[in-house]
């Protein structure tokens, strides 16, 4: 029996990389599993791809209406998450710079998807999963949260540091309502989003050499901790930060 067998999980940028991995892994693991993305035909692609018990839905997490409406759209289907995993994410390579030379565009368009579009996500979350008595929400977070990893990259990395307060902040504020909130904080993995350092040998060098383990992160890295903190199992963690990032920020 699978871990995760009669839940349902909804996985935020489901479409691709990080939050396709987890999906598909919550499925193999018995859950019936939502992508959500505001790529909508990307994630009815990947949704065809698990099967039966996945769905997609198509949802800009930085617009509350389209956040609200797909909440709505799954209680009334009778699939309202037990897990939500708040994981999409924008990092603009090319454009996110060192603060004196960030342009104010680029900084909002970061922090609104980054941040608000996760605040938005956890928002709804609570009020679907509150009144039916808790649920596990996860969030996607970065090393650039808590060191100067990303100092190149000033919106992100805030972005990124604000989500890792939200997480800690609701997960205080709703222990008592059997809502566990924790943060999976995963190291370079390669997947579309960090194209622009896969594919340029000499950033990819730099980047894995200031990882412990000596390689990028592979997005299945990623899937273990998020089944354990999605299932009973995970019961009694909350307000945690799980580094999976090869030692990068521990060692
Ligand atoms: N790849 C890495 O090295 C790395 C490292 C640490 C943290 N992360 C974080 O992991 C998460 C997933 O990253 P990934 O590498 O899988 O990225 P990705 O670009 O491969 O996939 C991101 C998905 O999110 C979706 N998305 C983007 N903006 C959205 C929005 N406003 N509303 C709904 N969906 C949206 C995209 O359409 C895409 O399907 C992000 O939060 C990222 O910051 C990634």
């Amino acid at each position: 029996m699978g871990q995760l067998e009669g839940k349902t999980a909804l996985v935020t940028g489901g479409a691709l990389g990080i939050g396709l991995a987890v999906a598909t892994r919550f499925a193999r693991e018995g859950a019936r599993v939502i992508l959500a993305d505001r790529n909508g035909e990307g994630a009815a692609a990947a949704a065809a791809g698990i099967g039966e018990n996945a769905r997609a839905v198509t949802m800009d997490i930085s617009n509350e209406d389209a956040v609200a409406a797909a909440f709505a759209e799954l209680e009334a289907a009778g699939w309202a998450p037990d897990v939500v995993v708040a994981n999409a994410g924008v990092q603009l390579f090319g454009q996110d710079a060192p603060a004196a030379d960030l342009d104010l565009d680029v900084w909002r368009r970061t922090i609104d998807i980054n941040l608000t579009g996760t605040f938005l996500t956890v928002k709804h979350a609570l009020r679907s999963m509150v009144p039916r008595g808790g649920g596990s929400i996860i969030l996607t977070g970065s090393p650039t949260a808590v060191n100067g990893e990303g100092k190149d990259f000033t919106a992100y990395s805030a972005s990124k540091a604000g989500m890792h307060g939200l997480g800690r902040t609701v997960a205080a504020a709703y222990a008592d309502k059997g809502i566990r909130v924790n943060t999976v904080q995963p190291a370079y993995t390669e997947t579309p989003l960090v194209a622009a350092i896969s594919e340029d040998p000499e950033s990819r060098a730099a980047i894995i050499s200031r990882i412990p383990i000596g390689r990028a992160g592979t997005p299945d890295d990623v899937a273990g901790i998020m089944v354990y903190l999605a299932s009973d199992d995970g019961a009694f963690a909350t307000g945690a930060t799980f580094q999976v990032d090869g030692g990068m920020t521990s060692l």
